[in-house]
């Protein structure tokens, strides 16, 4: 697609990025710069302006255009299952490590976060794991699997839970058969799963208060790589005060804590991007 912002118009990337958080509540400000260019590009495509100055007069007049950008600029790709490597080690290192810790200390909750939900995927996929991973010891655990993502329209579908034939492409028969109803029309995700996992609005950016407190687990995947360092840096020491301890950090496959971090968190797979919150620190 030809670039249709003249240079000269690239400095108002800062005063409109600056408008979309004052006026629109959404917190682009510190995200890298590259992505949120060419997802802005086509919104000036869509909405037939030519200019970064001329589309903030156009958000004046649409201020529903807000939401649409926000759906812009994030990019939604996931899968069930995304890092099969990753789900493997979280079902050998930390859900028994977990769930026998419970059993010690006499516990039934088993609180995660999925922290970028995108269109369910990941939160559906961390209930299955459970599933799996609990068999007929399922009932004895209360489960809250939080899902909380900036896009709307994402968090739409994912609370609907149908899927299409290629999203659920290459899954095992045995989840397949066991987690979705439903066939090429839309495979839906059955209802004990869905129960497991409630969706909210939630903007990592947004805040350095944590939302949920005393998690036991938090994946934080495929967000922090859209971040410039200062925000990545605030975002994990939020995500690292919800967790309790032991607490397990998941993050995405090119992803890792900064230098801030690295000390408090124990590595358990660095492959697998899977950190262990000790309490040391
Ligand atoms: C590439 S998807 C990752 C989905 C899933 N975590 C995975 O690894 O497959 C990135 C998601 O991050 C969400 N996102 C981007 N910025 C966010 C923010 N500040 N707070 C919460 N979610 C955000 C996007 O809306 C998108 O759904």
């Amino acid at each position: 697609m030809e670039s249709m912002v003249a240079e000269h118009d690239a400095i108002a990337l800062e005063p409109l990025l600056e408008k979309v958080y004052r006026d629109g509540g959404y917190d682009f400000r510190e995200y890298k710069r590259g992505t949120v260019t060419r997802r802005l590009e086509r919104r000036l495509h869509a909405t037939g302006v030519r200019t970064y100055w001329a589309y903030m007069k156009f958000l004046d007049a649409h201020p529903e255009e807000y939401q649409r950008l926000t759906d812009d600029l994030t990019i939604k790709v996931s899968g069930f299952f995304r890092s099969p490597y990753t789900s493997q080690q979280v079902a050998k290192l930390v859900l028994p490590e977990l769930v026998s810790h419970k059993r010690k200390q006499r516990e039934r909750s088993l609180r995660f976060w999925s922290t970028a939900c995108a269109r369910g995927e990941e939160p559906y996929s961390i209930a299955m794991m459970l599933a799996e991973f609990l068999g007929h010891r399922l009932p004895d655990f209360d489960i809250s699997i939080h899902a909380t993502d900036i896009s709307r329209q994402a968090l739409k579908e994912a609370w609907a839970g149908v899927y299409s034939t290629k999203d659920i492409e290459g899954l095992p028969s045995a989840i397949l058969g066991g987690y979705f109803t439903g066939s090429g029309e839309g495979y839906e995700v059955t209802a004990d799963i869905r129960q497991m996992v409630s969706f909210s609005y939630f903007d990592l950016a947004s805040t350095t208060k944590p939302p949920f407190l005393n998690l036991d687990c938090i994946f934080c995947c495929n967000v922090l790589i859209y971040l410039q360092k200062t925000l990545q840096e605030r975002v994990l020491g939020m995500l690292y005060d919800s967790l309790t301890t032991p607490g397990y950090l998941i993050l995405g496959e090119v992803e890792t804590p900064p230098e801030s971090l690295r000390e408090k968190l124990e590595c358990l797979d660095s492959k697998a991007k899977i950190y262990k919150k000790n309490g040391k620190g």
